[in-house]
């Protein structure tokens, strides 16, 4: 049986793998923050000898894109010195490790879907910070998965999705920008992927072949601009709406923020389909059952 050390259970993605690991027949030991700060490197150590796992989810993060401009550090220290941590004890334990990085390591100039092995360049310190963490993880432990995803939105936690009915409930029109296209992915999606990897590299199941190990881009399938997103969440959820607001597109000049962000960061999941077998399911046919479940519990 496949022995998972979780870590950032409390988040979007931690949660839903957290809550499917059973079911899916796999042990799973889950830490948050306050039972693992991935920032402190000998919690993890001995947490990684402790645990004794047959393979590592490193779901934790510093996600706030736009307060991390003001916050390096402790973007760094989160995103770039946790995965270090981990892929260090991993590597002394045999152990392989899956870590989840972000469409935000590129720049959005590249007119198609990127592919994992085109050219990186953050255009924050969010992607910077995620980004170097991918180094590390690659530079500390052979053994590595990197899973990035992107535009991201689950049950549990904040998102897009959830932002956008609330602003809804109190605005009768909202202005979402429409000129910067990515893959809305299910939190629920990606953690089944995360763990349908842990099976398949889990140290008992016997070798992996080398291809089965590195960079992989993994999100919901299609894809769309935020306003697109926006419109789509509106007409799904009118029935149980009071009232569905005017949603107006607008451009990434007439929303500055913090941060830059990629104009395009569709991500091409095509190697994960052909090394491992494994798609998640179209944005759009996610979204409903997401929307059902947030909508019944408000
Ligand atoms: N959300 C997106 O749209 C998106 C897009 C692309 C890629 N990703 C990547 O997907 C992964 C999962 O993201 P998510 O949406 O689930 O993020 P999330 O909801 O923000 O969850 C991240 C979790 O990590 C925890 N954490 C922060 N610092 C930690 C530390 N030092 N030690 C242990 N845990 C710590 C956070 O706790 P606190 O809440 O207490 O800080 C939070 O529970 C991340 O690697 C992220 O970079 C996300």
């Amino acid at each position: 049986m496949v022995r998972l050390l979780l870590t950032g259970a409390d988040g979007q993605l931690g949660w839903e793998v957290a809550r499917r690991a059973a079911p899916a027949g796999i042990a799973c030991r889950s830490t948050g923050r306050a039972t693992l700060d991935i920032t402190d490197r000998d919690a993890v150590r001995r947490l990684v000898r402790e645990a004794a796992p047959s393979v590592v989810v490193n779901a934790a993060a510093y996600t706030a894109v736009d307060k991390a401009e003001a916050d390096a550090d402790a973007a760094y220290a989160v995103n770039r010195d946790g995965p270090a941590h981990l892929a260090e004890a991993c590597a002394d334990a045999g152990v392989p490790l899956i870590h989840v990085s972000t469409d935000y390591v590129f720049d959005g100039s590249k007119p198609t879907p990127y592919r994992e092995d085109d050219p990186v360049a953050p255009l924050g310190v969010y992607g910077a910070s995620k980004l170097a963490g991918e180094e590390a993880v690659r530079r500390l432990c052979p053994r590595h998965v990197i899973l990035r995803t992107a535009w991201v939105y689950g049950v549990h936690g904040h998102n897009f999705v959830k932002t956008m009915l609330r602003l809804g409930r109190e605005r009768d029109r909202l202005r979402v920008v429409d000129d910067q296209r990515g893959c809305p992915t299910f939190a629920g999606d990606l953690a089944d992927t995360l763990l349908a990897l842990a099976e398949r590299l889990d140290v008992t199941a016997g070798a992996m072949p080398a291809e089965g190990f590195g960079t992989f881009h993994a999100t919901g399938q299609g894809a769309t601009s935020w306003c697109g997103f926006a419109r789509r969440i509106f007409e799904l959820a009118a029935p149980h709406l009071a009232k569905v607001p005017h949603v107006e597109a607008i451009t990434t000049a007439d929303f500055p923020t913090p941060a830059r962000r990629p104009a395009n960061s569709v991500l091409d999941c095509g190697r994960l389909a052909r090394v491992h077998g494994l798609t998640l399911r179209p944005w759009e046919m996610a979204l409903p059952g997401m929307l059902d479940s947030v909508l019944s519990s408000s």
